[in-house]
Order: C-alpha cells, then sequence, then structure tokens
C-alpha cells in the first residue's frame, strides 16, 4: 500500500486532493490547523474508508511552525511504519490587503503559511524518502507565484518562493529518485476565494479567458498527473482557464 501525506487537506483544494488521492489508492494523513476543522477531516477520513477502503488519520497541527510539522510528520511515519511516497504541501492562506496597511505579523503570517510550511515538511519527510529511493512531493504554489497580483505581494513571494525551492530540490535529488513539482492554480472556488469582495471576483472573472472561475476537481486532477508522470520534475503545471500564458 502506498502513503501520502496532505497539509490543509481538511477544505477546499486540499479536501478533494485528498479524495483523489484516496481513488488512486493511498492511505492518507490529512493535517488541518483549527478546532473547527476536526469535525470535517475526520468525515473526510471516513469517506475515504467507505469510498476507497483506504485508511486515514487526522492530524492537527500549525504547519507554519516547526515543531509542529516535526510532530505531524512523526505521527505520520508511525501510521506509515515509516514509507512516505508522496507529499503534498497545500497549506495556505491569503491577506489581500493594500501594501501600506499590511503589518508586519500579517506577512509574516503568510510567508511561514505558505512557504516556510514547506521548508519543515520536506526536511522532515525527505530523508524518509532519500531512505526509499523514490519519492514525490507537490506543493501548491498558484498563479500568483507567476505573476503580479495587487494586494497581494506577500502571497506572490511565498508562492514564487514554493516554485524557486522545487526546482531546486528537483535538481539535488533528481538522481536520487525523488521528483519536486508545483500547481498554479487560476482562481478556484473555495473558502479562501469566498472572502475576496464579489465585485472584484465579477472584475477578475471578466479577465478569464474560458470567463469561469475553476473547481477543486481541476486542481486534483493536476495532482493525478505529477503522481502518475514518472518524467515530471522540476515543473509546475498551472490550470487557470488561460488567465495566465507564459
Ligand atoms: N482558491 C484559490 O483560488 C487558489 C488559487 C491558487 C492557489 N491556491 C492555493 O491552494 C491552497 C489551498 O487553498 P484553498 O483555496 O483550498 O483554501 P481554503 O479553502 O481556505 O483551505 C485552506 C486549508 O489550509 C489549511 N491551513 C491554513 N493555515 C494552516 C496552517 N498554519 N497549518 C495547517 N493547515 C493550515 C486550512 O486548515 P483549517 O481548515 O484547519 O483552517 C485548510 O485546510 C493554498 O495553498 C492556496 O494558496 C488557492
Amino acid at each position: 500500500m502506498s502513503n501520502a501525506i496532505i497539509t490543509g487537506g481538511s477544505r477546499g483544494i486540499g479536501e478533494a486532493m485528498a479524495l483523489k488521492l484516496g481513488e488512486m489508492g493511498y492511505n492518507v494523513v490529512i493535517n488541518y490547523r483549527s478546532d473547527s476543522s476536526k469535525a470535517l477531516t475526520e468525515a473526510l477520513i471516513q469517506k475515504l474508508q467507505q469510498q476507497y477502503g483506504v485508511k486515514g488519520w487526522a492530524v492537527q497541527a500549525d504547519v507554519s511552525k516547526y515543531e509542529d510539522c516535526e510532530k505531524l510528520v512523526n505521527a505520520a511515519a508511525e501510521y506509515f511504519d515509516g514509507k512516505f511516497d508522496v507529499l503534498v504541501n497545500n497549506a495556505g492562506i491569503t491577506n489581500n490587503s493594500p501594501w501600506c496597511e499590511l503589518s508586519r505579523e500579517k506577512y509574516m503570517a503568510v510567508l511561514e503559511t505558505n512557504l516556510i510550511s514547506a521548508f519543515h515538511m520536506c526536511h522532515f519527510v525527505v530523508p524518509y524518502m532519500v531512505k526509499a529511493g523514490s519519492g514525490c512531493v507537490v506543493s501548491t504554489s498558484s498563479i500568483g507565484g507567476l505573476m503580479g497580483v495587487a494586494n497581494q505581494a506577500d502571497y506572490c513571494a511565498s508562492k514564487a518562493g514554493l516554485i524557486g525551492m522545487t526546482r531546486a530540490l528537483a535538481m539535488e535529488f533528481g538522481k536520487q529518485g525523488i521528483r519536486f513539482n508545483c500547481i498554479c492554480p487560476g482562481m478556484i472556488w473555495t473558502d479562501m476565494l469566498r472572502g475576496v469582495n464579489q465585485d472584484e471576483v465579477a472584475a477578475l472573472k471578466m479577465g478569464i479567458p474560458m470567463g469561469e472561475i475553476g473547481d477543486v476537481e481541476d486542481i486534483a486532477l493536476a495532482l493525478e498527473f505529477l503522481i502518475r508522470d514518472k518524467y515530471m520534475t522540476g515543473q509546475y503545471v498551472s490550470p487557470n482557464g488561460g488567465i495566465y500564458m507564459p
């Protein structure tokens, strides 16, 4: 049996990815942060067991914190008997705040949750993959990591940083059988987007060549592709309705 661990798997894109991993036959450790997401995550685990016959475990941890990531990975190592096949760095937050109103505390929270968490998770998980001689790491970046977005300097920097980390680790571990890739979603319907001003959403929708906001399942499909295609490393795939074309 293969094993996967996903951060921020309680809701939104992470939930769809966790279900995709289950469909692909992976046992999944699902991380979440808020007390309010405990019941959601437990229900998701039941669904994984009933629908796909795989095992799931919910682990609460704030992945912006090094010690929490250590505890999360240690718990997963016990469940998995030390065999990590897939790591998905998905947890993320955004401020969507004008630069001059952005406090140090707020931009540090975005950088630590979106970028430094992936450093922590890779720091603890990659040694297991090195030992096994294989592994696949997928990080949820964003089109914000590829292009500028007003009021999102912290978010864009964190997501561009994930792409940089991914490329460097792909170079370093390619010959050891460990692949690193990113997904750069465009605008996707989740709680994260529901927090954005509706006028802004309407305006952004106008700017999407396909004219529509994407679904979480569109991103889960990209995850499946990056796991299955054994020649993909150091890359990003960007399901984005055409809003960004390199
Ligand atoms: N939605 C979009 O349009 C879009 C576009 C591009 C990229 N993305 C990226 O996709 C990823 C998922 O976003 P989403 O839209 O699905 O967001 P969401 O619905 O707000 O879900 C965020 C997830 O991250 C978790 N999380 C947040 N901070 C955490 C922390 N410190 N430690 C552990 N877990 C934490 C949340 O856990 P709790 O439930 O416990 O709070 C939740 O599971 C993010 O990295 C985001 O930047 C989203």
